[in-house]
């Protein structure tokens, strides 16, 4: 599928005056890491995500047709773009609250989005959202948020355009989303979304997530996510200015080269069972993306002391009682602690009794791998 398969055709289109769709859209935990971007959320190199089950946003979007329509310019550049709130009318409202500081970067999103959905000119918006996991958890909202502001849009392509089939739906709300945020392309399917284009993944692209295509073995379904909550701050660093940090890093092309074979080996991995060989991958990308931080300029160290605290105990737990638990990182100090089903019980213990000291006022989300987003209505 390409670029020109995604714009919206307005000649097979029904008269819709106003209405409302609600989606419900999972947070994603990269299991090799999307670090670095070209020009229009373009990834520099592939990467796989278990979708997410209890870390959730859902949204509601009303639309009623304007009296007179938005005019989009053709000249808008992507990143330059520098109107955007007047783009559109729309007011956001998270957990019933009026939250203006929304505006502009929903307006950018609209604005970017506005060549593939041109009905979007058409509309004024209102987008009332929720997030399962608390606002101040240190959990990006990003990719559950703008993927579930996708999915709603696409349900009024599909109200103007029933005939759409399922597989452009999906696939354009990742293509969608991508454009809101990168990781939120991988935020739609489940239970294993790969993103950017690889060779030996067929079908896989640049524009959208697919769902990971090989078979996955029985020690790899239910899989657990326990997310540490240690450090409940805002983002020490934007994801575009860490992004960005690749660019004229010293080590960028060799970093790409390595998540592109890592996907080769994840995905042996999961499809035979071999969770020594998962736990070896997931934790060397988890630190070679703080790596990349450590050593651009500038430089961040965004793990805390308690990360390290955890990570040691983790590597302790695994050697004393060879249990499969592991770790991983996003570009925070959270630690999600991953581990196969059956190992439940036991590592949960583990987690009460020697992990929630490192957290802040002990907060911790028990998640696990779900099957993607829910139209609600
Ligand atoms: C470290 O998707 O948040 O979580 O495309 O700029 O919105 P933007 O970035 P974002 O980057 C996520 C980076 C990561 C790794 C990953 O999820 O693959």
């Amino acid at each position: 599928m390409e670029l020109n398969d995604l714009i919206y055709e307005s000649t097979k289109s029904k008269t819709l005056e106003d209405g409302s769709f609600t989606w419900k859209s999972p947070s994603n935990i990269a299991l090799v890491k999307y670090w670095g971007k070209r020009k229009d959320q373009i990834p520099e190199n592939s990467s796989i995500s278990f979708t997410l089950d209890n870390c959730f946003t859902e949204t509601t979007l009303e639309f009623r047709k304007r009296e007179s329509p938005m005019k989009i310019k053709e000249d808008v550049g992507f990143l330059n773009a520098t109107v955007k709130s007047s783009f559109s009318k729309h007011e956001i409202f998270l957990d019933g609250k009026r939250k203006p500081e929304f505006d502009e970067k929903i307006g950018v999103f609209l604005m970017r989005i506005g060549k593939h959905v041109s009905f979007i000119l058409d509309y004024d918006f209102v987008i009332k959202t929720h997030n399962s996991f608390p606002h101040s958890s240190g959990i990006a909202s990003s990719a559950s948020g703008m993927s579930a502001l996708a999915l709603c849009i696409m349900s009024i392509e599909k109200a103007l355009n029933p005939a759409i089939s399922d597989e452009l739906f999906y696939k354009k709300a990742s293509f969608l989303a991508r454009l809101g945020s990168g990781s939120a392309a991988r935020s739609i399917e489940g239970p294993l979304v790969v993103w950017g284009k690889h060779d030996k993944f067929e079908g896989s692209s640049d524009l959208f997530g697919v769902k990971f295509s090989e078979s996955v073995h029985e020690n790899f379904k239910n899989y657990q996510d326990t997310i540490l909550l240690v450090d409940k701050g805002e983002k020490q660093v934007s994801s575009t200015v860490g992004h960005n940090l690749m660019n004229n890093h010293p080590f960028a092309q060799q970093r790409f080269i390595q998540a592109n074979e890592n996907l080769i080996k994840i995905s042996e991995a999961i499809s035979s069972g071999d969770l020594k060989s998962f736990i070896s991958i997931v934790e060397s990308e988890a630190l070679t993306l703080h790596s990349m931080m450590m050593t651009s300029h500038p430089y961040f160290i965004l793990m805390k002391p308690n990360t390290l605290e955890i990570i040691n105990k983790i590597w302790e737990f695994r050697a004393k009682t060879n249990s499969n638990i592991c770790f991983t990182l996003d570009a925070g100090a959270n630690v999600h602690v991953l581990f196969p089903e059956k190992e439940k019980n036991i590592v949960n213990q583990f987690i009460v009794s020697e992990l929630l000291q490192f957290c802040q006022n002990n907060h911790y989300i028990s998640d696990r791998v779900g099957f993607g987003a829910k139209q609600i209505h």
